[in-house]
């Protein structure tokens, strides 16, 4: 506190990312990265980039970041906005798309950026209940607002929403803006980056942190009608000029274009974390069914603080979100490598 913060920096209930560790040897799977490195194509290329040429100012408009990423989609260059993470392209779409006088809708249980990023630009919201089975119900989004927001997958729950009920949920609501934040959607979720086309109020975001495991060069982009985007660009070019510098970019665009490798360790995320859903309902967790690179899931006595604590004596480190309510008894964890998933099975049968 100081006499020196403006109101809004008082009233702030900032964001808690989970932990990044300083200790070494740690088995990791808190924040939902990649367990396998980046496509040695993008470390190539940011190593290539690493020259006298930094002494200059990067593309304010990520060209030909913005093409590599247009092709991968099949979407038109003027379809695509690009920003420091996906969490930076979150933040200009609140400001640029949902101040409105009607409240924006998320779900109750849900990225909890969300809500943060309301208090930062004053943006009135309802937490829509997800059903009992921890689900979002799209008919409890049919009435008045201002733009609607959900991750799909959804995060911390990692429950996929079907295409059919994301097109049903756009039907319903033409006049305000849909977002759909699939920074997951890679590891086995539908992509409604196909109904774009169709519905000028789309906007759907991803990112390069998860999928392509560059969670520390801060990449994620923005696919929508070009009004979308434009707005975006807008707010962007009244905020930082130059969200993505050269390094990013040209390891953005490697990353992109290793398609191969992209593929292959997407599938092998999904092949562990099918194995891992087994081996935990076996020894009587409840796991949320998942379409991310992370699980939800409920030890056998409901203990999730302690779990995680324990965990963390072993040198494992999991999420456990500490609000009270429905999600206090699990934990998040994240798919790390076959090895890191052993090692974690071998832990959890010593602590239950
Ligand atoms: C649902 C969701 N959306 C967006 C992000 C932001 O990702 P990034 O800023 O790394 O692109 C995260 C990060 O964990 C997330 O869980």
């Amino acid at each position: 506190m100081s006499q020196y913060w403006s109101d809004i920096v008082h009233d702030l209930t900032p964001y808690v990312p989970g932990e990044q560790p300083k200790v070494q040897d740690l088995i990791k799977l808190n924040t939902n990265e990649n367990p396998y490195g980046p496509s040695p194509k993008a470390i190539a290329a940011i190593n290539a980039a690493a020259t006298d040429s930094l002494r200059l100012y990067p593309d304010p408009c990520s060209e030909r970041l913005k093409r590599a990423i247009a092709r991968n989609h099949r979407l038109n260059v003027n379809q695509v906005f690009v920003g420091n993470g996906s969490d930076e392209v979150l933040a200009h779409i609140f400001q640029a798309l949902f101040q409105h006088s009607r409240p924006l809708l998320f779900p109750d249980i849900t990225y909890s950026f969300y809500p943060v990023y309301c208090g930062l630009y004053g943006i009135e919201y309802e937490a829509i209940p997800l059903d009992r089975y921890f689900e979002i119900n799209i008919h409890d989004y049919d009435r008045p607002n201002g733009g609607i927001i959900f991750p799909n997958p959804n995060a911390p729950t990692g429950i996929p929403l079907e295409l059919a009920r994301v097109e049903t949920m756009l039907q319903k609501n033409r006049y305000s803006v849909v977002v759909v934040d699939e920074a997951y959607v890679d590891f086995g979720t539908e992509s409604a980056v196909r109904l774009i086309e169709k519905y000028p109020n789309l906007l759907v975001t991803q990112t390069l942190s998860k999928s392509r495991s560059l969670a520390g060069l801060r990449v994620g982009y923005a696919l929508g009608h070009p009004d979308l985007i434009e707005a975006l660009t807008r707010v962007k070019d009244s905020f930082n000029s130059y969200p993505i510098d050269r390094l990013a970019e040209e390891g953005a665009i490697a990353a992109i274009e290793d398609v191969d490798y992209f593929e292959t360790t997407c599938q092998k995320v999904i092949a562990t974390r099918e194995s891992l859903v087994k081996r935990l309902q076996a020894m009587g967790f409840v796991v949320l069914h998942s379409g991310g690179n992370f699980i939800f899931t409920k030890p056998p006595k409901g203990n999730g603080a302690e779990v995680a604590a324990q965990l963390r004596e072993k040198n494992i480190i999991v999420r456990h979100f500490k609000q009270p309510g429905r999600i206090a008894p699990y934990l998040r964890i994240t798919i790390g490598t076959d090895l890191q998933t052993q090692a974690l099975v071998d832990a959890i049968s010593d602590i239950i």
